[in-house]
């Protein structure tokens, strides 16, 4: 039998599952890993969300098929997010779709947007998805810097002039799954004149819409007049409402993009649980103290974190957004590389962190620390990493 995949060749092993697989093995060996590795967040959704999930699936009639594009009550429920939050008008039948975790949204858009030997362009270092939904779908990625910079506009510009065919798509991520990274709503007015001039589709990922810092909000692409010309956005229930595991997301934006999409999904899917969809309904509808108690935690957390690893000799950027910090490795362990060190860390700290390079080649030197545990934790996770680069002779205060 042919076992030559096609689709295989093009998906390589996960790197951040080997220093996964080794913090199982440690685990089960019974120590004690301080887990900073998968952006998984610890706390739970807010009570009266799970306690609808409870009461609509007491409901005999609750069980059956749901609706692919999502129940009209959550297409509602998101628009008005987007009115309060953005000051955005959106049509719920036509400019919004439901998914299953923003990371299904992509896989399915990318999907139905895509022929095989497109030119898609994608950031590097970027989630995973953001490149190999659309390899999977067929495609070959021209990559762009993720650091929104003069360096980027000059990417972007070399990436149509150089490349055939010309680029279909833009995606693009801020704050940024690794780096952390956030644009103003300037840098979109820009994108969408750019995107428009290019004729782009923009594709952009917002899953860390809500954890800001500072007082600073994120921006959305579609507070942009005319956005919704070029652009769809991906938004998550996942961190603003810890509710990863329920797989509730959104996009939103333009109606042929939002067609496309919901096309192939009704294909694929008959969409999520109706209870938890009518529970994501009532996390949207009801208090949002969930998601200013959110923030505030991993804030505090980030300010934790950055303190108490500035005295292991290890200097870690503050992250303005997201739940994690992007930490260039220390300058005398450079040579070892994202993936070792992550190794040491684990073995010799135990604590695990997500190996730069397996966000892409750009993110290699860098590791990624997600802030999803206590405060306590995080100061003993800075505890061990201090013993351990002062074995290797990196000493703080
Ligand atoms: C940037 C980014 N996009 C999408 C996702 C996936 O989110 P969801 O749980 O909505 O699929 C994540 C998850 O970590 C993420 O970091």
């Amino acid at each position: 039998m042919n076992t030559d995949f096609y689709r295989m060749k093009r998906l390589p092993p996960y790197v951040i599952a080997e220093v996964n697989a080794m913090r199982a093995a440690a685990r089960q060996e019974g120590r004690d890993i301080i887990d900073l590795g998968m952006g998984n967040p610890d706390q739970p959704p807010p009570q009266h969300v799970i306690d609808k999930l409870c009461e609509v699936a007491q409901k005999p009639n609750a069980h059956g098929y749901s609706q692919s594009k999502g129940i009209p009550g959550l297409r509602k429920a998101k628009a008005n997010y987007y009115e309060r939050r953005f000051g955005v008008d959106l049509d719920p039948e036509t400019e919004i779709v439901v998914t299953m975790g923003s990371k299904e949204g992509l896989a399915s858009l990318a999907n139905a947007i895509t022929a095989p030997g497109d030119v898609i362009l994608a950031p590097n270092p970027s989630y995973p998805i953001h490149t190999f939904g659309f390899i999977i779908a067929g495609a070959t990625i021209r990559a762009v810097p993720t650091t929104p910079d003069e360096e980027y506009w000059r990417a972007l510009e070399n990436a149509m002039a150089f490349t055939v065919p010309r680029p279909s798509v833009l995606v693009v991520n801020y704050p940024s799954n690794p780096t952390a990274e956030v644009v103003d709503l300037a840098f979109y007015e820009r994108l969408v004149a750019w995107a428009k001039e290019n004729e782009v589709w923009i594709l952009s990922d917002l899953a860390y819409s809500e954890l800001y810092y500072d007082g600073n909000p994120t921006p959305s692409i579609i507070q942009v007049p005319g956005a919704k010309d070029v652009a769809v956005e991906f938004t998550s229930m996942s961190k603003t409402y810890s509710m990863a595991g329920w797989r509730m997301g959104f996009a939103v934006g333009n109606k042929e993009l939002i067609a496309a999409m919901t096309r192939v999904k009704s294909y694929l899917d008959y969409g999520a649980f109706t209870p938890i969809q009518a529970a994501a309904c009532a996390a949207l509808n009801g208090p949002q103290d969930i998601v200013e108690t959110n923030r505030q935690l991993y804030q505090k957390r980030r300010d934790v974190m950055v303190d108490a690893f500035s005295r292991t000799g290890w200097d870690i950027p503050p992250p303005p957004a997201s739940m994690f910090a992007w930490a260039p490795l220390p300058p005398a362990l450079k040579d070892m590389g994202s993936l070792e060190f992550s190794k040491q860390l684990l073995t010799h700290a135990e604590v695990a962190v997500a190996p730069g390079v397996g966000y892409g080649e750009l993110g290699e030197g860098y590791v990624r620390i997600a802030m999803v545990e206590n405060e306590q934790r995080i100061r003993q996770a800075a505890r061990n990493v201090k013993r351990y680069l002062a074995s290797l002779g990196v000493n703080g205060s």
